[in-house]
């Protein structure tokens, strides 16, 4: 018989356990508005000390967000050595945007997936002496998602965003560039994150292309080979072009993988216009058949189109939808319904 051995009534260590999770609440809590104040001002350095209290709150308690804590902070940049964020020349801040909010062809989507999972797979590679690919250049027209696609993955990955400024970078004086471009990189291989160059084709410029210049577009293009070259893999580079004919051949090759946006084919177009005339956005309306008008025309791009489906809630929200059938005409649609 061993019924003495029941010391501890569970109710009590019920009642104890609910007190400690109320006493981490509360100081949780307290920590939000330090929190808020470092994203606002975008100041790492207290985002970090203040994240590592809230670890040490939820440690015991709140066992899912103490792990999603620890890997957001593992990355090396997170110890008191943690560099300032070159804020003039980069926007830095946590990706908003998901991959379910942008609309991609079966294969592309297929590719990106393959990308991700390299990533989230790591250690299984390095078992192979294998690197996850982390240098990714987007390619295709503009107004197709390219800067979406980019932020998108960082948010998939977890991982903080880092979108390069260009005023900051190309307006400096001659041969600062090449070492702003320098300082940038540096700090973001100093912990994992996503580092994205839009009209990468502007910095890294086919050497020799310019009669004018006077020799900074070719020391800009030196130093960024030398800096994708020592760029960790815990580092996503992702740049963005419109013009790949313009982009130095040397710096293109330095990437892992070329993933292209191109023009839209109508599949496409038919999904992205399903989802901005979804009845989730417009409740009590039903758009649904404007969806396939939407899709046959020839937009220049998926901008367009998102613009135009934008302008279709909008009359259906003030109008009821009067001015549809004359906005959908306007825009030269080939088809339209009876
Ligand atoms: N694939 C897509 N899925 C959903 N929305 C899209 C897509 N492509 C474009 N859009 C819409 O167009 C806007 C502009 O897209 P984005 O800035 O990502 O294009 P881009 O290819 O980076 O263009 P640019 O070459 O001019 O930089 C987005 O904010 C979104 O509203
Ligand atoms: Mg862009």
């Amino acid at each position: 018989m061993n019924s003495c051995i029941e010391i501890v009534p569970p109710a009590i260590s019920k009642t104890e356990e609910k007190r400690a999770r109320k006493a981490t609440d509360a100081s949780m809590i307290k920590l939000l508005p330090a929190l808020i104040q470092a994203a606002i001002y975008r100041n790492q350095r207290e985002m970090i000390s203040v994240s590592t209290q809230l670890l040490a709150a939820t440690e015991g308690t709140h066992t899912l967000v103490h792990e999603k804590l620890k890997r957001l902070l593992r990355g090396p940049n997170t110890s008191a050595q943690v560099k300032e964020p070159p804020h003039t020349l980069a926007n830095i801040g946590l990706p908003t945007i998901a991959l379910d909010d942008v609309v991609l062809e079966d294969d592309l989507e297929a590719d990106v997936q393959e990308l991700l999972l390299e990533h989230q797979r790591r250690a299984e590679l390095q078992a192979f002496s294998l690197e996850p690919r982390h240098k990714i250049l987007l390619e295709g027209a503009e107004g197709n998602g390219k800067t979406m696609l980019a932020e998108a993955m960082a948010h998939s990955l977890d991982l903080l965003f880092i979108q390069v400024k260009f005023s900051g970078l190309l307006n400096s004086y001659l041969g600062e560039t090449g070492k702003k471009l320098d300082e940038i990189f540096e700090y973001a291989a100093g912990q994992p994150c996503v580092l994205f160059i839009d009209e990468f084709d502007t910095i890294a410029t086919q050497r020799g292309s310019n009669a004018n210049d006077v020799g900074e577009s070719q020391r800009i293009t030196n130093q960024l080979l030398l800096s994708l070259n020592k760029l960790p893999a815990h580092t996503v580079f992702i740049a963005a072009t419109n013009n790949l004919s313009a982009l130095d051949k040397a710096a293109r090759r330095r990437f892992d993988c070329e993933l292209s946006l191109g023009k839209p084919t109508q599949a496409l177009r038919q999904k992205l216009a399903s989802k901005e005339l979804s009845p989730t956005l417009t409740p009590g309306s039903d758009l649904s058949k404007w969806v396939a008008p939407v899709a046959a025309l020839e937009l220049s791009n998926l901008d367009a189109l998102v613009k135009l489906c934008r302008r279709i809630r909008r009359d259906q929200a003030l109008y009821q939808g009067a001015g549809i059938q004359s906005i959908i005409s306007r825009a030269q649609a080939p088809l339209l319904p009876a």
